[in-house]
């Protein structure tokens, strides 16, 4: 069991415009373009882990229509399997839309299908996770299925990495069996809130932006630095860094090497616009480790 990611998370076509300035309450301002990329953190953690040379396996769900076809035929040409990927008919596919300003961000997402990814669906695909070195899971599908997977992945001594976003309450359970948790700055403190956070601490893996990245080491958090780089978009550079980091200790590397790895991933994704379009694969985040 080595190379293994399986995903469990939310598939999503994002709608993006650019814009000089956001708009005012009641206001209709004329936009900068239009861009419509595969998105949705699930779906993009699985194509970070892709790129890296993980076996990646993609549970989830897409709506019957156009968007879902799309967005299924472009994780299969990322090579990662998409056999627990379900169509809801009758459903539309998650979408967000993403006005980018000045390299600021606002995003909603309509979760459409996401919302249908339940409990029972999930335990069908109980092989594919107990099969993996890795699960990777994030908070953009029913928590009820983010739990059921932990669940079965605890039950195979699989471990599991939760990235809590967008952040929402976590169950006492859920962060108990995660093996690792990896909050950006603002969910941190929002679970900083929470009776268990001293129980977890010793679990965190922190993404704080261009201040870079953080994991406990003996009691105490160790940062690595980011990098200077030409900031585009910023959308996807969370997820980049879980699936880099789902697929860097899949393959049996270090905490440390893994978080270093992640880092310098995240910082070359924002470098291109769309959530997927600057996620690197293996040799291009070698040769860019190496020129630094
Ligand atoms: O993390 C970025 C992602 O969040 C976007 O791709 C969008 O789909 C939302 O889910």
């Amino acid at each position: 069991r080595k190379n293994k990611v399986c995903v469990v998370g939310s598939i999503n076509m994002d709608l993006a415009v650019n814009a000089e300035r956001m708009p005012e309450q009641g206001e209709t301002i004329l936009g900068e373009g239009f861009a419509m990329s595969p998105g949705g953190k699930g779906a993009n953690q699985a194509v970070a882990a892709a790129r890296m040379g993980a076996e990646v396996e993609m549970i989830g769900a897409v709506g019957d229509d156009s968007f879902g076809r799309l967005l299924v035929s472009g994780l299969r040409d990322e090579g990662i399997r998409t056999e627990g990927v379900r169509t809801m008919p009758g459903t539309a596919t998650g979408t967000a839309t993403i006005i980018l300003s000045g390299g600021d961000n606002r995003i909603i997402v309509a979760p459409g299908a996401n919302q249908q990814v339940s409990p029972e669906l999930v335990r069908t695909q109980k092989e594919k996770i107990a099969g993996s070195s890795v699960l990777l899971l994030q908070l953009e599908i029913p928590i009820e299925a983010v739990t059921a997977a932990a669940e079965i992945a605890s039950d195979h001594h699989v471990p599991i990495i939760l990235n809590p976003a967008p952040y929402q309450k976590v169950p006492g359970e859920l962060v108990e069996a995660a093996s690792y948790i990896t909050p950006n700055v603002v969910e941190d403190m929002a679970m900083r809130q929470e009776s268990f956070y001293s129980r977890i601490e010793h679990k965190l893996i922190l993404t704080k932006g261009e201040e870079g990245a953080a994991y406990s080491a003996k009691g105490k958090m160790e940062t690595i630095p980011s990098y200077q780089v030409d900031v585009k978009d910023t959308t996807g550079a969370g997820d980049t860094f879980n699936g880099v980091l789902a697929a860097r200790l899949a393959a049996g590397e270090s905490i440390p090497d893994a978080v270093a790895a992640s880092n310098a991933a995240a910082a070359l994704s924002v470098t291109k616009t769309g959530a997927q379009a600057g996620m690197p694969t293996r040799a291009e985040l070698e040769q860019f480790l190496k020129k630094e």
